[in-house]
């Protein structure tokens, strides 16, 4: 299946992208890991993207097209993917839709995971992540095993660049002006089915598949 994952800074969309890819066996594809590898490299690209990932501006449109996909172009994502974080635009949508008629495929879904506000910060505010193996944690909601240490492979567990408060409010009105519209276009070619992202991770894992398992019927 080819899914697109829609929603909210904090929604939980990559915490949810990897339990449903894992179910799926498709690779889960992650703009916003993707662009945080460069960053943390150093290449050159991460230079270019971390002038918007660090103020929650979005990357350019054309540019981030070309980096997700290419990577969808690795042999592991030809028979599916689950896409987080992208599209993000209806200009991204659009480009997304002409690379996969290229390859006469298109999308089966488009999940809106929702979760108002409160419950936003709150998650975010909590979050750490291990820069070595990528793996996210909160504080509160999924504390590691031993404090500041990821329970996957021991690393020092710390705040994304771009989770200080000022940013995350940032991220958020970027997503109403520049993410909301897109639900409309994908709703417009009955693509798109909304899940409720709030109670616990295997709450929303269950209604997310039941959402699937509709479309696939
Ligand atoms: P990106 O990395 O995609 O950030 P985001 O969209 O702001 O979303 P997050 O990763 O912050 O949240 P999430 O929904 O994945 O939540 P998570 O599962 O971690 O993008 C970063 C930046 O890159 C953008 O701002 C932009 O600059 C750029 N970018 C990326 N894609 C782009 C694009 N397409 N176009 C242009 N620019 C782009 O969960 C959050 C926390 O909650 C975690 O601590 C987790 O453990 C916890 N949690 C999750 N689920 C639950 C639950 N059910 N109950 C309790 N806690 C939970
Ligand atoms: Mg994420």
């Amino acid at each position: 299946m080819r899914i697109v994952l829609i929603g909210p800074p904090g929604a939980g969309k990559g915490t949810q992208a990897r339990v449903l890819a894992g179910l799926l066996a498709v690779p889960a594809v992650s703009s916003g890991d993707l662009f945080r590898v460069e960053v943390r490299q150093g290449t050159e690209l991460g230079r270019l993207v971390r002038r918007h990932t660090d103020t929650g501006e979005l990357v350019p449109d054309e540019l981030t097209t070309t980096v997700v996909t290419r990577r969808l172009g690795q042999p592991d994502a030809a028979d599916g993917f689950l896409l987080d974080g992208f599209p993000r635009t209806v200009r991204q949508a659009e480009l997304l839709a002409e690379s996969l008629a290229g390859d006469g495929t298109a999308l089966d879904a488009v999940i809106a995971l929702g979760l108002p506000d409160d419950e936003i910060v709150r998650r975010l505010t909590g979050r750490r992540m291990c820069p070595a193996c990528g793996t996210t944690v909160h504080l509160v909601f999924s504390p590691p095993r031993v404090a500041n240490r990821c329970d996957g492979c021991g690393g020092g567990l710390v705040r994304r660049a771009d989770d200080g408060e000022e940013t995350v409010l940032r991220r958020l009105a970027v997503h109403s002006a520049q993410t909301v519209p897109l639900l409309r276009w994908y709703a417009d070619r009955q693509l798109l089915c909304h899940v409720d992202g709030s109670g616990t991770v295997p709450e929303v894992s269950e209604r997310m598949s039941a959402a699937l398992a509709a479309v696939r019927r």
